[in-house]
């Protein structure tokens, strides 16, 4: 256990942190170290601005990158004591982060299950081929304590729901049908040889588009044994929609999916559902029928059993365009 972490080890936290999720690999995020504060702020530089007008999936994605520090740094037998927005005058300065020592009875009681979340973030993947139904334990209770931790509610969707998202994806698709806009910004970021940003042709399937999946460029991941997509739905949704709230949905989408992938489940977001007004609606009135108190949905998650084995990692940017220190 370490007094605190120097350097070197904020910024190998930092490198891991960065395997975060982010809408179409974008990641929006940078960090700067002043002094014995690490900062992260939004890059806005990296907007995706079409399918994401407010920046809202720009702020959830560094979301799930400052709760993949979080997890990382436990590594060092430390917490993350985290401010959000810590200044009023500056939207894009997410959060200021320092380091506390654990005490060493936190440390061996929470030991192993940091350990599994860390080893989660290496084994996480967005699998978007079809699932076969998660295990109930699989899913049982794995929203425990995100309302209190997070203050937002996660909604698992009975199999009823599944029409009626499927519907809210046909919706996007046709509002989005003749939006050459969406589509250009889409084929940018999607479905080429795989580089340092954006979603590789290596990650999109070549057949068997899942229903509501996002309808996305053909790419080259042989399709999964056959069999149609059972994977859960689990909603995140908040009672504001403030970037606070953008903000903290992202840190519960990063402990969700690393908590599904310890429990051996493979997930994937899936954010067009929120996208557009109409079939985030759908979304909402869905969650609310499967009682959640969600007026406003931010991303829907599929969970399931992983039909067609291990998939190669997305690449990240070089950790020194994103780091100052
Ligand atoms: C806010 C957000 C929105 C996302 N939306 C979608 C989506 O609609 N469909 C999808 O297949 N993946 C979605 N993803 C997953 C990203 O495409 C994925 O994280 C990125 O390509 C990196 O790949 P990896 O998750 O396998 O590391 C989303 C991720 C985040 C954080």
């Amino acid at each position: 256990m370490m007094a605190r972490p120097g350097i070197e080890e904020i910024r190998a936290a930092v490198a891991t942190a960065c395997g975060a999720p982010s809408l179409h690999n974008s990641q929006p995020w940078r960090w700067r170290m002043a002094g014995e504060c690490l900062h992260l702020h939004v890059d806005t530089a990296r907007a995706v601005p079409v399918a994401d007008p407010l920046g809202r999936q720009m702020v959830i994605s560094c979301g799930t990158a400052l709760h993949h520090l979080e997890v990382a740094v436990t590594r060092y037998g430390v917490d993350a004591v985290t401010e959000l927005l810590p200044d009023p005058a500056d939207p894009m300065h997410l959060a200021s982060i320092t380091f506390a020592p654990l005490s060493a009875q936190r440390v061996a009681a929470s030991e192993a299950k940091s350990a599994a979340m860390r080893r989660a973030i290496e084994l996480r993947r967005t699998d978007r081929r079809p699932f076969g139904p998660p295990p109930p334990e699989g899913v049982r209770g794995l929203g425990a304590g995100v309302a209190e931790r997070f203050a937002v509610s996660l909604t698992l969707l009975g199999a009823d729901a599944q029409p009626r998202m499927v519907e809210a994806a046909r919706c996007t698709a046709a509002v989005r049908r003749y939006d050459p806009a969406y589509h250009a910004e889409l084929y940018w970021w999607a479905g080429h040889k795989p580089s340092a940003e954006g979603i590789p042709d290596t990650a999109l399937p070549m057949e068997g588009a899942v229903p509501v999946g996002r309808e996305f460029p053909i790419g080259s991941l042989a399709a999964a044994s056959a069999g149609p997509d059972e994977a859960a739905l689990a909603v995140i949704g908040t009672d504001a929609d403030t970037r606070l709230d953008w903000l903290r949905s992202g840190e519960a989408l990063s402990h969700v999916l690393l908590a599904a992938t310890a429990r051996g489940l493979a997930t994937c977001p899936v954010t067009h559902l929120t996208e557009v007004a109409a079939s985030r609606r759908i979304v909402g009135d869905a969650a609310a029928a499967g009682g959640g108190r969600l007026t406003f949905p931010q991303v829907v998650v599929r969970l399931g059993a992983g039909r067609g084995g291990a998939l190669p990692s997305t690449r990240r940017r070089p950790i020194a365009e994103v780091w100052e220190g």
